[in-house]
C-alpha cells in the first residue's frame, strides 16, 4: 500500500521500482515536471541574477536527479532546501522567493507551492505566551510551502534576555528540521546584519544549506528592468527619454534611500504621473503613441535633476 492511501500526502502511486541495469529518461522526466519553463520564465523576466539563477538551475537539477535516483531504491535523503537570502533592498528577494516555492512545487518537494511572508511583528508577541501560538500559526499557514521571513535577524535581540524573539526561534529551528520535507524557509535581509544574526544563533546557520547573494544592479541592468518594466505596464520610453532615463539612474543610485529595482518601479509609477498630467495640459487628440509613450519631460520634472546633489531629495525609494 502507498504512503497516500494512509493520506498522509497526496502523492501519486510510487511506481515500481526499477532494475539496476534499467536506464531512465532525464529529459523525459526534466520536461514533464515543467521546470524548463519555471527556469526560462525566470531568465527572461528577471534580469541580471546571474549568481542566484545558476543556484536556482543546480537545485532543480538536484531534485530531478534525486527522483530517478529514488525510482532505483536508493532512499535519498531529503535534501535541506532551508535557504538564506542576503542583498540589499529592491534586489529581487522576495520576488525569486516566491519564484522558487513554484518551482519547488514543480518538482514534487512542496505539496502547495503557495509562499507566506512573514516580519517579526507577526511571529511575535509581546506578552508572556504570546509568540508561541502567533508563530504556530504563521507555520500552519505556510506548511506545504515556503515561509519567506524577512528581515529575519530583528527576531533577535542581542541584549534584551527578555525579549520573546529566541522563543519564536526555539519554534522555527525545531520545525525547519522535524518538517523539512513539507517546509521551506527562506530568510532574508542585509548581508552584515545576517551574518551577526548566524554567529548569534548556531542552530540556525547550520540549517539554512543555501546562502545565496543578491548583487546590487548595474546601470545597464536597471535600464534593461526599466524597460521590462514599462512594456509590463503598456509604455514605452521614445529614444531620448532613454537616454534622460539612464542619466537620471547615473544619479539616482548615489543618493539616499536608493532600492535597485524597487526605486526603478517608483520612478516609472511618477513617470507615468507626469505622462498624464502633460498630456491633458494640453488642448487637441492623443493616439495610442502618445498616450504610452513616455518623453523627456515626464522624467526631467524629478528632483533628481533639480537637486542633483542635495542631500534631502524627497525621492521616495
Ligand atoms: N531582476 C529583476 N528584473 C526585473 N524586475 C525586478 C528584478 N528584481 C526585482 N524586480 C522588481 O523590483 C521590485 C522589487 O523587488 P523585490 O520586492 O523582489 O525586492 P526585495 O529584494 O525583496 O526588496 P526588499 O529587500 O526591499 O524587500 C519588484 O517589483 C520586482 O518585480
Ligand atoms: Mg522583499
Amino acid at each position: 500500500m502507498t504512503r497516500s492511501a494512509f493520506g498522509v500526502r497526496p502523492v501519486e502511486l510510487e511506481p515500481e521500482l526499477l532494475e539496476p541495469d534499467a536506464v531512465v529518461d532525464l529529459a523525459a522526466a526534466r520536461r514533464d515536471s515543467g521546470i524548463d519553463e519555471v527556469l526560462s520564465r525566470l531568465d527572461t523576466e528577471l534580469v541580471g541574477l546571474e549568481p542566484v539563477k545558476t543556484r536556482i538551475g543546480e537545485i532543480a537539477a538536484l531534485l530531478l536527479v534525486d527522483r530517478m535516483r529514488a525510482r532505483f531504491g536508493i532512499d535519498a535523503v531529503q535534501p535541506t532546501l532551508h535557504m538564506c537570502f542576503t542583498g540589499n533592498p529592491g534586489t529581487g528577494k522576495t520576488t525569486v522567493a516566491l519564484r522558487m516555492a513554484d518551482l519547488l512545487h514543480r518538482l514534487g518537494y512542496l505539496r502547495r507551492g503557495h509562499l507566506v511572508s512573514a516580519t517579526r511583528d507577526d511571529l511575535v508577541g509581546e506578552y508572556v505566551g504570546h509568540t508561541a501560538p502567533k508563530t504556530k500559526e504563521v507555520i500552519k499557514r505556510a506548511m506545504g510551502g515556503v515561509l519567506f521571513i524577512d528581515e529575519a535577524y530583528y527576531l533577535y535581540k542581542a541584549h534584551n534576555e527578555r525579549d520573546y524573539g529566541s522563543e519564536a526561534i526555539e519554534i522555527l529551528l525545531q520545525v525547519m528540521e522535524n518538517n523539512r520535507d513539507d517546509l521551506v524557509v527562506i530568510l532574508a535581509g542585509y548581508a552584515d546584519k545576517m551574518d551577526q544574526f548566524f554567529s548569534a544563533n548556531p542552530g540556525m546557520q547550520s540549517r539554512v544549506a543555501h546562502h545565496i547573494t543578491f548583487p546590487d544592479y548595474t546601470a545597464g541592468e536597471l535600464s534593461q528592468i526599466a524597460a521590462l518594466m514599462s512594456a509590463g505596464m503598456g509604455y514605452r520610453f521614445s529614444e531620448q527619454a532613454e537616454t534622460v532615463f539612464a542619466e537620471y539612474l547615473r544619479r539616482r543610485v548615489d543618493q539616499p534611500w536608493f532600492a535597485n529595482a524597487r526605486s526603478v518601479r517608483n520612478a516609472l509609477e511618477r513617470a507615468r504621473l507626469r505622462h498624464a498630467r502633460r498630456l491633458l495640459a494640453r488642448p487637441g487628440m492623443v493616439g495610442l503613441a502618445e498616450l504610452s509613450t513616455i518623453e523627456p519631460a515626464d522624467l526631467l520634472g524629478s528632483r533628481v535633476f533639480r537637486a542633483p546633489d542635495g542631500p534631502d531629495s524627497e525621492e521616495t525609494p
